[in-house]
């Protein structure tokens, strides 16, 4: 049994994996965390998740809690997971990380401290999502001349983009296709942008109402193109991810595993 901790226990994906934790008898839900600051320390958390009283306060203190022989799934922000890597290090905690958002700064860094633990960071923890990134990595290589553009939809609330999903497809793509990602990646596009450079791999962002987020692959070529689409209907294809890393980082050596590596892809 995986004894787990939600930090971010009252955002949209900590309060879901809050719900489903406790449904689960694979995992027992030992503590959940918010900022400080935020109104819903000091509920309970299964009240705060809308399932009832669980006996469990949400605390601001993630240090207080972190532990060997705890999971912890940290849905906040790149830079609040960052801090709590560092804690999830010190204190033998395993982690996982959904937060997304993270500058190159931000991820180098966490690549640094994630293998003092175990620790699985992953932008998209959907199965779905993962087997796209393995399609579009094989399409990438047998289309090598076609020209490649992920385009995402989330809701108007989300504040990092473009999603860590598109980024990774693109990297995916990139790394397909044995060329650097930073140097051949481009964000947007407006007024006289000159033709399209070869090789070129474009994310682009919208944001409207509540989409729980779409990603579409475009590989275009002459006389032809290519569209790869995975659309999240709801979040509990992410939550349930994030709760099999849990089971499945707890048995690992430490060190920095993805989605894939969690999924045996
Ligand atoms: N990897 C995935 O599969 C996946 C899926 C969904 C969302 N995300 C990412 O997860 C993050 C959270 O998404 P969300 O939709 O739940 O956002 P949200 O804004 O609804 O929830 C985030 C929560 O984190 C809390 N928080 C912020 N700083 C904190 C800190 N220092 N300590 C503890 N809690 C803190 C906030 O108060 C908030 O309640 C975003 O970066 C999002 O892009 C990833």
């Amino acid at each position: 049994m995986a004894n787990i901790i939600v930090v971010g226990a009252a955002g949209r994906m900590g309060r879901l994996l809050i719900e489903l934790t406790s449904r689960d008898p694979a995992h027992q839900l030992v503590a959940a965390v918010e900022g400080k600051g935020v109104p819903a320390v000091g509920a309970d958390a299964g009240e705060n998740a809308g399932i009832g009283k669980l006996g469990i306060k949400i605390i601001d203190d993630y240090a207080a809690v972190a532990r060997v022989g705890t999971v912890t799934l940290d849905f906040t922000t790149a830079a609040a997971s960052l801090e709590h890597l560092e804690v999830a290090a010190k204190s033998g905690a395993s982690i996982v990380i959904g937060s997304t958002g993270f500058t190159r700064e931000m991820e180098a860094r966490a690549k640094e401290i994630a293998p003092r633990t175990r620790t699985v960071i992953a932008p998209n923890m959907s199965v779905g999502v993962n087997v796209l990134a393995k399609i579009a990595a094989e399409v990438a290589k047998a289309l090598p001349d076609f020209d490649a553009e992920i385009i995402e939809i989330h809701h108007r609330t989300k504040v990092d983009a473009p999603s860590g999903t598109a980024i990774s497809l693109g990297k995916a793509i990139a790394a397909a296709r044995g060329v650097d990602f930073n140097a051949n990646a481009t964000y947007e596009r407006e007024g006289i942008t000159g033709v399209r450079p070869v090789g070129q791999i474009a994310m682009l962002a919208m944001r409207a109402g509540d989409a729980v987020g779409d990603h579409t692959v475009i590989f275009g070529g002459e006389g032809e193109r290519l569209e790869l689409t995975h659309r999240a209907q709801s979040r509990i294809g992410l939550a349930r991810g994030a709760l099999r890393a849990a089971a499945w980082i707890e048995k690992q050596q430490p060190g920095l595993y993805s989605m894939r590596d969690v999924l045996g892809m």
